[in-house]
């Protein structure tokens, strides 16, 4: 039987956000404009945009035993997001992100990962046999590296498509990299992981190109307003960006990763889940926050039929 539920392990943190007309220089204090609660956290958004197009999806993380962490559970599991693998931790707070937002749209992302930081490689034991039922398992850097190594070894051993988005970027060791079916950096991320500077097409294919030396089955970069560039060992791609208003760039990597794995879980081919994850990341970044953010199916669907 074919397999499609998504499994995401991940962060989860109430993002709050304050709106400013300009970032205030030290020990300045200025008057922000509007203040935001969003649920947020890498992983969490990944759960979401990948329920949000109509997969069975679990999530797995740790939130604190409070008001942050009970309101986390509930708002997913009203996606329909099964989280019988979140656990509530008795002695770390909830994970918080404070999000500045100034004028041009432009963030600056602070996190305070408390209960994120406790999710352990022992935690990841527990997961072994839902992975060996899930199509995809993604995982972020939002968590600790020893946690996310044993998640992608445990997924890969387990027989599922291992994504991983390489957010907040950080160096991986070099054993990791054939266990990865797809790495999703943008422009920054790909960077730091290869050494190679991206800025365009012909400098993404050069990053690709040394992720894939290393062992990954495909790499694909996301490049902002220029779409996605892919590169597996049979060829390449580009799909291009959607000209869209951005309002706010929020959570717009983690619906395209989370997107990607809900069309890969049903199938698709890379190129066709590249296109339909690049659609969906061209909505969210039109839209504020990070989780309402997120497009339904049918609004990626119509967004890409115009
Ligand atoms: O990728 C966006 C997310 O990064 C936010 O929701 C915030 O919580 C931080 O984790």
């Amino acid at each position: 039987m074919r397999r499609t539920k998504v499994l995401v392990i991940g962060s989860l943190n109430m993002d709050l956000v304050v709106h400013v007309p300009r970032v205030p220089k030290d020990g300045e204090t200025i008057l922000g404009t509007e203040f935001h609660r969003y649920f947020g956290g890498k992983g969490a958004n990944q759960a979401v945009a990948a329920a949000r197009q109509g997969v069975p999806t679990i999530m797995a993380g740790r939130v604190g035993a409070d008001a942050f962490g009970r309101d986390q559970i509930a708002s997913l599991q009203g996606e329909g997001i099964a989280t019988e693998y979140l656990l509530v931790d008795e002695e770390h707070p909830s994970g918080v992100a404070f999000i500045v937002i100034d004028a041009g749209g432009n963030n600056r992302i602070m996190v305070v990962p408390g209960a994120n930081a406790a999710l352990s490689p022992q935690d990841i034991e527990a997961l072994k046999p839902v992975m060996a039922e899930c199509s995809c398992v993604v995982v972020q850097l939002e968590i600790p590296l020893d946690t996310v190594l044993a998640a992608i070894r445990a997924a890969h051993a387990q027989g599922a498509q291992v994504i991983l988005n390489p957010a907040p970027a950080q160096p991986l060791p070099l054993d990791i990299y054939p266990c990865i079916t797809v790495i999703t950096p943008n422009e920054s991320e790909a960077q730091l992981l290869t050494g190679v500077e991206v800025r365009d097409l012909d400098s993404a294919r050069q990053a690709a190109q040394v992720l894939l030396e290393r062992g990954v089955q495909a790499a694909v970069i996301t490049l902002g307003a220029q779409g996605a560039y892919g590169l597996t060992p049979s060829g390449e791609f580009h799909v291009p960006g959607h000209q869209v208003e951005v309002v706010d760039t929020v959570a717009a990597g983690d619906t395209f990763t989370g997107a990607l794995a809900a069309q890969l879980g049903e199938g698709r081919s890379l190129q066709e889940a590249v296109e339909y994850a690049n659609g969906a990341a061209a909505l969210a970044v039109t839209r504020r926050g990070a989780q309402p953010s997120v497009p339904t199916k049918a609004e990626v669907l119509h967004f890409l039929e115009r």
